[in-house]
Order: C-alpha cells, then structure tokens, then sequence
C-alpha cells in the first residue's frame, strides 16, 4: 500500500525539516507546495506573479490555484508509491480536495507537528535559507542526503550560495502567519483527528527525536491503514 503522508503544523514546526528526511529514507518524493510557490516565483511564470505579494504578506494562496498544483504534482509517476505532502494540505476546502485526489490511491497518514509557539517564532527569526537554491540551512545541515559535507560558515552546504533570511521571516509577516495558521489551518486537525491514521508528534525536541518519533507515528499508522483495508496493497 503506498505511504501516502501529510505533515500538519504551524510555521516553524519543522514540517519541512522533517518531510524531506522522511522522504529521503523512503525513496518517495517530498512535495512541498511553499518551496513549488517560491520556484513559481523565482522563475517569473505566471502563477509566481500572481502569488508573490500574497506570499510577501504572509496571506493563503487561493485553494483553487493550490488545489490545481498538488493535482498535477500527484499525477506523476515518482507519486504512485507515495508522497510527503508539506505546506498542504492548509485549509478544509484543500482537504477535501485531496481526499477526492487520492480515493483510490490508499490511506492518507496525517502527521501534526506540535511546538509551543514561543519555539515557533525563536526558529523563524533564526532561519537562514540559500539565496540561490533555497535549501534551509539548518534543513541540509541536518539531512541525511547532506551527510557528510564539508560546512562553510555563512554558506549553503548543498551548493556553496549565500545565506539569507527568507522573504517572509520577517517579524511582522511571522505573526501574520500565525494568525492565519490559528484562523485556517488549524481547524484541519479537528477535520483529521478522528481518522485512526491520525498521529500528533511532540516537534519540541532535537531534529533526531523528532525525525525517530515521526517514524514510528507514520508506521503505525500505516499499519491500521493496511489492517483496515485487508492488508491489500492498492
Ligand atoms: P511554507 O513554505 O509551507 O511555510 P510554512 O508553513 O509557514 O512553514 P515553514 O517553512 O516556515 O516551516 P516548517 O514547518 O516547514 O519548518 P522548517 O522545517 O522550515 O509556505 C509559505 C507560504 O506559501 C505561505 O505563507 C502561503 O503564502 C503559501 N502557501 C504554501 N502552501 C500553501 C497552501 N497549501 N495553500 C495556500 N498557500 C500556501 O523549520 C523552521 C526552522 O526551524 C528552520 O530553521 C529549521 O532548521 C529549524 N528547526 C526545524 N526543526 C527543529 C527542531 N526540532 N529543533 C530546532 N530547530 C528546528
């Protein structure tokens, strides 16, 4: 049965840090709908003009659009054993989406990330992100994929680029995206808590400890999932 995972938590809980650990151990793609936004944009197409400023204020990007996104994203092969989903989904209109995307594909395994809010703004004021390919510095530093690799203070382990603070770090956008967390994100643990592939992982703990207590949440979901459905791979 494909793992089919999504990671739920307010800015800052580490939903990125641990989807791409995650996703490198299993062998399934990590999409993240925040990184595929910031692409758009860099790039200059079409949908990264029409998201920027909302991005810039820390605001959501209209569910169609994203909804439209993951759709396309899901269809790919890399997807059919799998996926982590990061940043989506951000809204019950987006849950419903993508329950409807993957009807026939399994289980979803919903993973919500805790961290007291304190923690949340602490990690955001401190994040560093490459300005030329986006990697967060603490992310690659601890990344499985990255073991290894010679640190150069102040640069991007992954490709050498310079450090930077993310575009919407900034104080006031961070609160505004908390605001929005509380207001239209977190009304999905509700939508989810009582699915038994439900799991809460504590996010306030050293990356390993939490990357440890993510495995085990994720397999024992995926356990019932499979005992629920006879244990026949879809
Ligand atoms: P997105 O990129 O998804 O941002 P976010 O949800 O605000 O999440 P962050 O990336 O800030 O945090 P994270 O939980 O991934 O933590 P991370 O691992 O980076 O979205 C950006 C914007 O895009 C949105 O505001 C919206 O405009 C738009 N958007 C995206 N998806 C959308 C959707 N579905 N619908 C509508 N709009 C959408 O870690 C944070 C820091 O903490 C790092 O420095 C890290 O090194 C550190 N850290 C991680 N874990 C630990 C730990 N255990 N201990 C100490 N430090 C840690």
């Amino acid at each position: 049965m494909a793992l089919n995972v999504i990671m739920l938590g307010p800015p800052g809980a580490g939903k990125g840090t641990q989807a791409e650990r995650f996703a490198h151990g299993r062998g399934i793609p990590k999409i993240s709908t925040g990184d595929i936004l910031r692409k758009a944009v860099e790039d200059g197409t079409e949908i990264g003009g029409l998201v920027k400023a909302i991005m810039d204020r820390g605001e959501l990007v209209n569910d169609e659009v994203m909804t439209g996104i993951v759709r396309d994203r899901l269809e790919k092969a890399d997807a059919r054993s799998g996926f982590v989903l990061d940043g989506f989904p951000r809204t019950v209109a987006q849950a419903v989406a993508l329950d409807d995307m993957i009807l026939d594909r399994g289980s979803l395994l919903v993973i919500d990330i805790v961290v007291p809010e304190t923690e949340l703004v602490r990690r955001l004021a401190g994040r560093m992100i490459c300005a030329d390919c986006g990697a967060n510095a603490g992310e690659a530093a601890e990344s499985g994929s990255l073991a290894g690799t010679k640190a150069h203070p102040g640069r991007c382990r992954r490709c050498g680029g310079a450090l930077v603070q993310r575009a919407d770090d900034s104080n006031g956008v961070v609160r505004e995206r908390l605001k929005v967390y509380h207001c239209q994100t977190e009304p999905l643990v509700e939508y989810y808590r009582r699915r038994p592939t439900f799991r809460s992982v504590n996010g306030a703990q050293p990356p390993d400890t939490v990357a440890t207590d993510l495995e085990t949440a994720v397999d024992a979901a995926h356990r019932v999932a499979m005992a629920a459905s006879g244990g026949v791979p879809r």
